[in-house]
């Protein structure tokens, strides 16, 4: 296409900024619905301040930000939190991001799921379960958990999924104290029906980060993860999904946060602050915008923190001339931040990043941390 000609330019003024392409809709988006759980797991990624109840948006309000989630191109919306089962409209948000052609996950510890509960989502549209597992024993998950009881529940809400027929993926967070029991999780999971298996090793955000001494693997532990599921996949080949996200302490080069910054998802919480990830308010001086005040479209389009790392023109060096850099897209911004205190910088995991010396000393020290102690999420009120 020819471009008019700029009439400014012509006068000698600079010529006007070209406007940056639009981005391509989000194909996920993550509803924190509540940040209440009943669990108080050491590995909680979510903030280490809480949303309240009282400051949790209303039924009608996630319901008009479904259809707009929708409008922009949305596919599939996960309704997580805290645990979602702890508000009492969840089967009605169902019912609105079904009826706004959403696919609907529900990501649940299972407690509080009763098969009244179950019905009554499935009669609303839920499209899929994804349940977490804490240990693969009543001891180990109830300890981890901090949640007495909470296996035995846990096992009995996967039953009922799966006896409904609704397609069950179960995540289980890897760390030093269960690693060596993941072929334990695997075969569980396979004994408790589900279809898929998210083996996710610790990541250390928000109140995580607290518990890096008490849970960073080993690299032999690590190292071996790595065979276990590979030879599961091997195995359970048309029978059950696993995905793994590896130890990146331990790995040369980092993972593709987020598919890339503003790219393909985006995350609400509670109150509908709008985040390009997770953990994005733990990188000062980003301006958030709120999906109660804003549509989200201008959101996804035009939000400052949205565009603060999307693409690549705000990379350094080694990112900016790398030849990775359209598949992990530098990495992590807020594993830059928290460990280099530049979220600009290249993820210190990466073999080129001038801070990966630091990054393995440290993670060499927290492994072998025999004195840490693990520290319980404190709950939200
Ligand atoms: Fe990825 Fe940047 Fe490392 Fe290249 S230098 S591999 S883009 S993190
Ligand atoms: Fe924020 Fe990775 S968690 S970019």
């Amino acid at each position: 296409m020819t471009r008019a000609p700029d009439p400014l330019a012509a006068r000698g003024a600079p010529p006007a900024p070209t406007p940056a392409p639009a981005p391509a809709p989000p194909l996920a988006m993550l509803a924190e619905l509540t940040h209440r759980c009943p669990l108080a797991c050491p590995y909680c990624s979510n903030p280490l301040e809480l949303t309240a109840r009282a400051g949790e948006l209303s039924t009608l309000q996630w319901a008009r930000i479904f259809e707009e989630a929708a409008a922009l191109g949305v596919l599939q919306l996960h309704l997580s939190g805290g645990e979602p089962l702890a508000r009492r409209d969840l089967e009605e948000l169902v019912r609105a991001a079904r009826g706004a052609d959403l696919y609907t996950n529900l990501i649940t510890s299972g407690i509080g799921l009763t098969e009244r509960r179950l019905d009554a989502l499935e009669a609303a549209g839920l499209d899929h379960a994804q349940l977490s597992l804490q240990g693969v024993d009543a001891a180990s998950a109830d300890e981890i958990g901090g949640y007495r009881g909470g296996y035995v529940r846990k096992r009995q809400a996967a039953a009922w999924i799966v006896q409904r027929g609704v397609p069950l993926t179960l995540n289980a967070v890897m760390h030093r104290r269960n690693l060596d029991r993941l072929e334990e999780t695997i075969a569980l999971a396979e004994t408790m029906g589900a279809r898929r298996l998210e083996v996710a090793t610790v990541q250390f955000h928000g109140w995580a980060a607290k518990n890096r001494g008490a849970l960073m693997p080993t690299r032999d532990q690590a190292r071996r993860a790595g065979e276990v599921v590979a030879a599961a996949r091997r195995r359970l080949a048309g029978r059950l999904v696993i995905d793994y996200v590896p130890a990146d302490h331990h790995a040369d080069y980092p993972k593709a946060c987020m598919g890339g910054w503003g790219s393909t998802g985006l995350n609400v919480t509670p109150d509908g602050t709008v985040l390009p990830c997770h953990a994005a308010q733990s990188i000062p001086g980003l301006v958030f915008d709120n999906a109660a005040q804003r549509p989200l479209a201008r959101i996804w389009r035009e939000g400052a923190a949205f565009r603060a790392y999307r693409g690549d023109d705000w990379m350094q060096e080694p990112c900016r001339s790398c030849d990775r850099k359209g598949r992990d897209f530098g990495g992590c911004r807020c594993q830059a931040m928290a460990l280099t205190g530049d979220p600009a910088a290249t993820d210190p995991v990466c073999v080129k990043s001038p801070h990966r010396a630091a990054l393995v000393a440290a993670a060499e020290r927290d492994a072998h941390d025999a004195a840490a102690t693990l520290t319980w999420r404190a709950a939200a009120s």
